[in-house]
C-alpha cells in the first residue's frame, strides 16, 4: 500500500527521506510528499501529485537545514489523487504533520464531532481527520503524547502513522494498527519505515511495530507503549538482505531483474532443506506442528492474488504426492462465508509480503475458530510470519515489482518441498522422493536455459502488443499457470486477459476466439497432452493466434502453433515453476512495447494492507 519513512538524527533528513520514499514507492505512487522541522523549529510540507521524482525536483530548489521529518507516497483510498490530498497532513495552524497508511472507518463521525467543535478541514481523507483529531486532544490536555495515545484509541480501522511536531520539536511518533511500521535503530540516529527497504543503506536492526502500540522517537533513544499505556518489550531483528538485492542492478526494470533472478531464488528456496539421500525434506519452521501435519486430514490454503495461484498448484503438488485434501481459498471470501473449520484443520497462508489485509484476517479468523495456521511467507518478521503457530520462509529476497514474478516460483519451490515432506510422512518412498528431489534441484539450470530465450519472447511479444484480448489455457498442474500468465499480463500491460482450463474453453471463451485472438497453450508433453493438441485444433479452425509453451522437442506441436516457445523436460509436478517464466517474460516485452511503467503499473499495489 502506501509507504512510509521517517528520520531524527544528525544528517540532513530532505535526502534521506526522497531516497527512502524512491525505494517505498513501489508500495504506492499516485502522489508523494514531506514534512520536516527546519533547525528553528518550523514546518515545512512539501507535497504533490505524481512521482517521487516529481517531489524530488522541487524539494531540491529549497534546501531547507533539517534533522527531523516524514514522508509519505501515497496510494489512494480516499480522495483522488492531487496535491491537497497528499500526504503529510496538517491541523489548521500547522502544529503537527502526520502521514498515514490504512483507513480510519469512523472518520465521517469524528469529522462530524470536530466540525461541531469548531475545527477546519480542507481535504476529503480520513488522514486529515485523524490529524485534527489529534490536535482536538492536545487542546484539551496539552500533552501531544498522550492526545496520539488518546485520539488513537478512540479511532476504528487500520492506521500505521508517523509525526512531527513544533509542539515537541525532538520527537517522531510512530504508531500502527493492521498497517506495517518497523523502527531501524542506528547510532544516534534513529528512523520509521513501513518496509525495511527503506531503511538497510543506514541500519539492520529493527524493530517491528505490534498492532495498537505506540512509539516514541528520539535522537539517541526510544520507548514503546501500547495503545492503552503499558510499556512493551519489543524484539529486535536483523535484517538480512543486502543493499544490492533492493537496486536494479543494470536491468531496465526491477521485474526484469527479478524474472531473471529465479535461478538463485529457487535455489535459495530449496538451500539446506532437500536431505537427498533420506529422499526426504527438512522444514525446520513446521518442526512445531509435525504431529499435527501427520495425523491433517485436510489442508486449506488461503491467499490473494498471485499467491492465490501458487495455492493452487499446491493442492495438485499435494493431494499427487502425499494424498491429503486440500482446499483453496481465497482470503477475502474465506474470512467473511462461516467456514466450517476444527481444531484438526490445518490453514495456511501464503503471502509473499506477508500484509495482506484480507489473508491476515482468513488466518486469524482460522485460529479463533480453532484451527492450526501455517504461514508460507517472503518477508521476514511480517505480521503474517508472526502471528502464525508455524511456517516456511521461502527467501526469495526483496520483490520490488508490483507484479509477483520470483515470489510465485519460490512459493512453488516451498509448496513442492512441503508436498513431498507430507508425502514421506505417509506412503511416498524414500526412493520417490530422491527422484523427486533430483528433479528439484535440476529446477534452476532449467529455468534458466528459458531465460536464454528472452529475445525469441520478445519477438513474439512485439507481435501481440497491440492486442486487445488474450486468452491463457492450460490443464491439470498448467491451469494455475494459464491463471497467473492472464494476471502478468492485465497487471502491467493493461490488455484483457483470461485464463482458463483448456477444456472449459468449449463452455463460453471459444465465442470469443476469432482471427484478433492470441491464445496461449500451455502444453508440456505430459498424459493431457493428446487432449490439449484437440484444443489447439479447436482454436485453428475459428482461425485464433496461437502461441504454445511446449516441450523441448517436440515438433508435432510447432506444426499446429503460430509460435512455440520450448521449455525442458520435467516431471507433471513441477512444470508450473518452468512454464510459467515465458509467460512472465511474454507479459513484461509486451508491456514495455506498449510503454507501460512496468514497474509501478497503474492502480495496483505491491502490498495491499486494506479489504
Ligand atoms: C497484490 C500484488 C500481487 C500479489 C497480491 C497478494 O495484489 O500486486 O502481486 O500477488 O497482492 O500479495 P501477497 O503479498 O499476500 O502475496
Amino acid at each position: 500500500m502506501c509507504g512510509i519513512v521517517g528520520y531524527i538524527g544528525y544528517r540532513p533528513v530532505v535526502p534521506i527521506l526522497i531516497q527512502g520514499l524512491k525505494r517505498l514507492e513501489y508500495r504506492g505512487y499516485d502522489s508523494a510528499g514531506i514534512a520536516v522541522l527546519d533547525d528553528r523549529q518550523q514546518l515545512h510540507v512539501i507535497k504533490r501529485a505524481g512521482k517521487v521524482n516529481d517531489l524530488a525536483t522541487t524539494v531540491e530548489s529549497l534546501p531547507i537545514p533539517s534533522t527531523i521529518g516524514i514522508g509519505h507516497t501515497r496510494w489512494a483510498t480516499h480522495g483522488v489523487p492531487n496535491d491537497t490530498n497528499a500526504h503529510p497532513h496538517t491541523d489548521q495552524d500547522r502544529r503537527l504533520a502526520l502521514v498515514h497508511n490504512g483507513i480510519i472507518e469512523n472518520y465521517q463521525a469524528i469529522r462530524t464531532q470536530l466540525l461541531r467543535e469548531g475545527y477546519q478541514l480542507k481535504t476529503e481523507t480520513d488522514t486529515e481527520v485523524l490529524t485534527v483529531f489529534i490536535r482536538s486532544f492536545y487542546d484539551k490536555v496539552g500533552d501531544l503524547r498522550e492526545a496520539v495515545r488518546l485520539a488513537l484509541a478512540e479511532v476504528e480501522g487500520t492506521f500505521g502513522i508517523a509525526i512531527v511536531s513544533p509542539l515537541e520539536p525532538d520527537l517522531l511518533i510512530a504508531a500502527r494498527r493492521g498497517s506495517p511500521l518497523l523502527i531501524g535503530l542506528g547510532n544516534n540516529e534513529n528512523f520509521v519505515a513501513s518496509d525495511a527497504a527503506a531503511v538497510i543503506q543506514y541500519t539492520r536492526n529493527v524493530i517491528f511495530l505490534q498492532d495498537n502500540e505506540i512509539s516514541f522517537i528520539q535522537q539517541g533513544e526510544y520507548e514503546i507503549r501500547t495503545i492503552d499505556n503499558q510499556p512493551s518489550a519489543p524484539e529486535i531483528f536483523k535484517i538480512e538482505y543486502d543493499l544490492e538485492q533492493i537496486e536494479k542492478g543494470g536491468y531496465e526494470h526491477f521485474m526484469l531483474k527479478e524474472i531473471f533472478e529465479q535461478p538463485t531464488t529457487f535455489r535459495d528456496a530449496c538451500r539446506g532443506r532437500i536431505l537427498l539421500e533420506d529422499g526426504n525434506v527438512r522444514l525446520g519452521g513446521l518442526r512445531p506442528v509435525a504431529d499435527k501435519l501427520q495425523r491433517a486430514q485436510r489442508l486449506i490454503f488461503t491467499a490473494c492474488g498471485t499467491s492465490w495461484h501458487a495455492a493452487l498448484v499446491g493442492e495438485y503438488l499435494i493431494e499427487d504426492l502425499a494424498r491429503i485434501p486440500v482446499e483453496v481459498e481465497y482470503a477475502s471470501e474465506f474470512r467473511y462465508r462461516n467456514p466450517v473449520l476444527s481444531k484438526d484443520d490445518i490453514v495456511i497462508a501464503i503471502s509473499q509480503s506477508g500484509e495482506t489485509a484480507d489473508t491476515l484476517a482468513a488466518i486469524r479468523e482460522a485460529k479463533l475458530r480453532g484451527a492450526t495456521t501455517l504461514g508460507i511467507v517472503n518477508v521476514v518478521g511480517s505480521t503474517i510470519a508472526r502471528e502464525t503457530d508455524a511456517g516456511v520462509y521461502i527467501h526469495a529476497g526483496p520483490e520490488i515489482g508490483v507484479a509477483s514474478t520470483k515470489a510465485f516460483t519460490s512459493q512453488l519451490a516451498v509448496l513442492s518441498l512441503l508436498a513431498i515432506y507430507l508425502g514421506r510422512m505417509r506412503h511416498l518412498s524414500p526412493e520417490d522422493g530422491r527422484t523427486l528431489l533430483r528433479e528439484l534441484q535440476a529446477i534452476p539450470e532449467k529455468i534458466q536455459q528459458i531465460l536464454q530465450q528472452a529475445e525469441l519472447i520478445q519477438h513474439v511479444a512485439l507481435q501481440y502488443k497491440d492486442a486487445a484480448n488474450f486468452l491463457y489455457l492450460g490443464r491439470s498442474y498448467n491451469f494455475p499457470v494459464a491463471l497467473e500468465g492472464a494476471l502478468k499480463l492485465k497487471e502491467i500491460s493493461y490488455i484483457h486477459a483470461e485464463g482458463y482450463p483448456a477444456a472449459e474453453m468449449k463452455h463460453g471463451p471459444i465465442a470469443l476466439i476469432d482471427e484478433n485472438m492470441p491464445v496461449v497453450f500451455i502444453a508440456p508433453r505430459d498424459e493431457l497432452y493428446e487432449k490439449i493438441l484437440s484444443n489447439i485444433e479447436e482454436v485453428r479452425a475459428r482461425g485464433g493466434k496461437i502461441i504454445s509453451i511446449a516441450t523441448e522437442g517436440d515438433h508435432k506441436i510447432a506444426d499446429v502453433s503460430d509460435h512455440t516457445i520450448y521449455i525442458p523436460r520435467t516431471l507433471p509436478y513441477f512444470t508450473p515453476v518452468l512454464s510459467v517464466i515465458p509467460l512472465q517474460l511474454l507479459a513484461y516485452y509486451i508491456a514495455v512495447e506498449r510503454g507501460c511503467n512496468v514497474d509501478m503499473p497503474r492502480n495496483l499495489a505491491k502490498s495491499v494492507t486494506v479489504e
